[in-house]
């Protein structure tokens, strides 16, 4: 299969300039003007931008989590991605606690097998060391392609690990080559402020923030970026929600210390008093860490610009409100903790990051892709439009008009984050390796198009035919 996309405004982290892009088979061949090269498809994409198919580090698709499970598998959660203009993700594999890693990649594994639509990695999050030989098979994953270890500092009597062992993971890490991301909440103090407010009778979502204030987020943020630096690790602090979080990473890499930060959509535009909505309404946006006072959203789109914060991820953790947020009806800590939106990352931040001139247009390709898989081990063959990089493309018409609701959303969720949100701009084409996956509003290709990809070890790049794993 081969297409040629004509006349487009090619946008990578560096580049904005129109050309004609040529794919032959999987990956870009040719890059220039006036192509003249036979192809099966062509498009043509005068007056769209032609951008990298994002990447998305940071999802939760068919997982066990706060008594329920969520409620999009990776083939609904990947459908949904690929019509967001998301053409590979990072999910995280969860370790059972006393389960070897294989037997947990296994498991993820065969959730994915045959469903997958779009391209994806996972992570490792470590829950439990104690298992004879865990630390050397955990050091082993990096040459298996699974080159980041996730730890959750928060979440107690579940995920939440000690720091005895984070610091054992960020040691083995500093010689395996692999990113440690955390999740940074004290759990521990979350966990007495939980237990208070519910002896006092205080059981309404709006609690599941007052019970975790932005200190909390900061001081466990600015001690995995301590305990990083003695161990000699590198550092990636998931959904930084606060300027509590942003200042300690701030620092550290005003000091050139090897942390980096991420964000997600949401927290640009969700804020406390969403909470607070009448009728249990509020539960929709109980994830963690909580909504923020508004005044934080300044604070995030300073740091994304400026680089302080290098990635916005989704952490698309879907629970139907009717259902599984209403666990929780009578106790707001019973409520499973996520949110969606792998779906509309980049139409929102294009719409009012981009359009409202917060950031340009070669950083939102940035933070949504090429950041992200540089990151995560899969640039260059993800994240950008260049000779040799797969062939995953985004035809964004920049003047289309969405209103973006769960009637039409492809999540199976049964509410939308942003509903109602008019925005503008929104992808019309995606292609995975060559291949059209959505096209004007249709899906057009099969699961198992997806692929599994073994990733590069940090600071490495990927390339070649060779590293991807069918
Ligand atoms: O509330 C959230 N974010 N749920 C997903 C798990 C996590 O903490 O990322
Ligand atoms: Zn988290
Ligand atoms: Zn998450």
């Amino acid at each position: 299969m081969s297409v040629l996309i004509k006349g487009g405004r090619v946008v990578t982290a560096s580049d904005d300039y129109v050309a004609d892009v040529f794919v032959d088979g999987e990956r870009v061949t040719l890059l220039g003007e006036s192509l003249d090269q036979d192809a099966d498809r062509v498009i043509d994409a005068r007056g769209k931008l032609v951008l990298p198919g994002c990447v998305d580090p940071h999802t939760h698709l068919d997982m066990p989590f706060g008594g329920t499970v969520t409620i999009d598998d990776v083939e609904s959660g990947q459908t949904a991605a690929a019509f967001g203009g998301t053409t590979c993700h990072v999910d995280f594999c969860i370790q059972g606690k006393g389960q070897s890693f294989a037997d947990a990649l296994a498991d993820w594994h065969a959730k994915a097998d045959g469903k997958q639509v779009i391209d994806m990695g996972y992570h490792i999050a470590v829950t439990d060391l104690s298992a004879e030989g865990a630390l050397e098979e955990l050091a082993a994953l990096p040459e298996q392609g699974v080159t980041s270890y996730k730890l959750f500092m928060a979440y107690k009597g579940a995920l939440m690990v000690d720091d005895e062992t984070l610091f054992r993971t960020m040691e083995v890490a500093a010689r395996t080559g692999a990113l440690v991301m955390v999740h940074a909440e004290n759990g521990d103090a979350i966990d007495v402020l939980v237990k208070e407010a519910l002896a006092a009778g205080h059981t309404e979502p709006r609690w599941h923030a007052l019970t975790r204030p932005p200190e909390t987020e900061g001081e466990a943020t600015n001690r995995a970026i301590q305990l990083a630096h003695v161990a000699g690790a590198p550092l990636y602090v998931v959904h930084v929600s606060c300027k509590e979080a942003v200042e300690p990473i701030a620092t550290a890499r005003d000091k050139g210390w090897d942390v980096w930060g991420e964000t997600c959509t949401q927290y640009f535009f969700v804020d406390y008093t969403f909470l607070e909505r009448p009728d249990f309404e509020g539960a929709k946006f109980v994830y963690t860490p909580p909504p923020r006072d508004k005044a934080n959203q300044d604070v995030l789109w300073a740091a994304v610009r400026t680089d302080v914060l290098s990635a916005i991820s989704t952490d698309h953790c879907a629970f139907n409100w009717d259902g599984q947020k209403t666990l929780g009806r009578d106790d707001f800590s019973k409520i499973p903790n996520g949110g969606p939106g792998i779906e509309n990352r980049l139409q929102m931040i294009h719409s009012f990051g981009v359009r409202n001139g917060r950031i340009s247009l070669n950083r939102m390709v940035e933070l949504l892709a090429t950041n992200p898989a540089k990151l995560f081990g899969l640039y260059p063959r993800k994240g950008t439009i260049a000779v040799g990089s797969d062939a995953d493309i985004v035809i964004f018409d920049p003047e289309k008009r969405v209103t973006i609701s769960a009637a039409d959303h492809h999540s199976r969720i049964d509410y939308n984050l942003y509903e109602g949100t008019e925005v503008v701009g929104s992808p019309e084409i995606v292609l995975l390796r060559g291949n059209v996956l959505v096209d004007d509003g249709d899906l057009v290709a099969s699961p198992g198009i997806g692929r599994y990809v073994a990733r590069a070890k940090f600071g490495h790049e990927l390339t070649g035919a060779g590293r991807v794993a069918a």
